[in-house]
């Protein structure tokens, strides 16, 4: 049994690698603070699966916690979601951006280091890049984030890539995704965000379920073929199942990796609501505002890479993302608490 602790195991992404590892064989053990999920979304992965999911209300910054469950379930791997995520909120409250994913992710090492465990899978993300010089992002494109939550990756980067050098840890793959929307195909888990969303396509869901009245569109002047941005939306389970086959390189091929995690394909924001509305049936009203300050026009990823390295590529494609997110938004209008 191949136990791997997945800590922020309860929200968007972790549930659904969740699905992914106990269909290839691992153990996942759960951490989570639920700061942006609930506990119901782990019964929901119980209630899919059919499995026991051993989960752990804690948080990565007790070091001495994240110890001691690693040592009790002999993890081999740890899988790193845990963290804060809003761009716009970061630049609000930086400090608790700081220490959610930088002082956490120090502990979660430490702790890692003191249990034994040499596997380590990070969460990192396209905005560590900033303005493109070139496009499509490849790995060794100018990393130069623009906003605080894009600096607490970089700065995860570059402790990982200095604990390498030291021969502290060996096996560690540096995960940057694009942007992950969709839901398993069930309906039975997808992302549920607390308050209003940050992200497009949980807005763009919310108005079509009528929780929402109109999306906002911030932006309709860029340089991009209908004036609104641009971005590499990849399936969520497509996504998850990057972070096993990540785990299965390191059985066959010990070492670091750094690899995007994108379709290579650029969508853009009017786009992605007319394949959403024909996924759904649902009109989406929108408004136009102006640009959001920081905002970039347009990017999408070289995932490569990721081909090369660890035998993935994205076999989802828009109309799927569209019809998957439709499917959890109309079983659960109000999200996990109130279905
Ligand atoms: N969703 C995206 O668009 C996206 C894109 C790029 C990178 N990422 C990264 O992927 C990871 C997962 O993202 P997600 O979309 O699933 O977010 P999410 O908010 O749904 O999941 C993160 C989970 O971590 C938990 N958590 C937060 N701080 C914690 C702490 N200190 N201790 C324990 N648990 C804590 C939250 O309660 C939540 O369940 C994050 O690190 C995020 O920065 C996400």
């Amino acid at each position: 049994m191949k136990q791997v602790l997945v800590t922020g195991g309860a929200g968007y992404i972790g549930t659904h690698t969740c699905v992914e590892l106990l269909a290839r064989g691992y153990t996942p053990v759960v951490v989570d603070n639920f700061v942006n999920s609930s506990p119901a979304a782990l019964d929901r992965v119980r209630r899919l699966t059919n499995h026991e999911l051993r989960s752990y209300e804690a948080d990565v910054r007790d070091t001495a916690r994240i110890t001691e469950i690693l040592k009790k379930h002999d993890c081999e791997a740890v899988i790193h979601f845990a963290g804060l995520k809003a761009v716009g909120d970061s630049v609000a409250r930086p400090l608790d951006y700081y220490s959610a994913n930088v002082i956490g992710t120090h502990s979660l090492l430490s702790a890692m280091m003191e249990a034994g465990t040499g596997r380590f899978v990070f969460s990192s993300s396209a905005t560590v890049y900033g303005e493109p010089e070139f496009l499509p992002y490849t790995e060794s494109h100018r990393l130069s984030p623009t906003n605080p939550y894009g600096q607490t990756k970089l700065s995860v980067e570059l402790m990982l890539k200095d604990l390498v050098e030291s021969g502290g840890m060996t096996d560690v793959a540096i995960l940057r995704y694009f942007n992950p929307i969709g839901a398993h195909a069930s309906g039975e888990i997808g992302e549920d965000p607390h308050g209003v969303p940050n992200n497009l396509m949980p807005f763009v869901a919310q108005v079509a379920v009528g929780r929402r009245p109109a999306l906002n569109v911030f932006g309709n002047d860029y340089d991009t073929p209908d004036g609104t941005g641009v971005r590499d939306y990849l399936h969520v389970v497509d996504l998850a199942r990057a972070h096993v086959l990540a785990l299965e390189r390191f059985e066959r091929e010990p070492g670091a990796i750094t690899v995007n995690l994108g379709t290579g394909h650029g969508t853009s924001v009017l786009e992605l609501v007319s394949a959403f509305e024909a996924a759904s049936g649902r009109k989406v009203p929108i408004n136009f505002g102006p640009r959001r300050c920081g905002d970039i026009a347009a990017f999408w990823a070289d995932p490569s890479q990721a081909e090369a390295l660890l035998g993935w590529r994205a076999e989802y494609g828009l109309a799927d993302m569209c019809r998957d997110q439709w499917a959890w938004q109309s079983q659960n209008p109000n999200g996990f608490e109130l279905a």
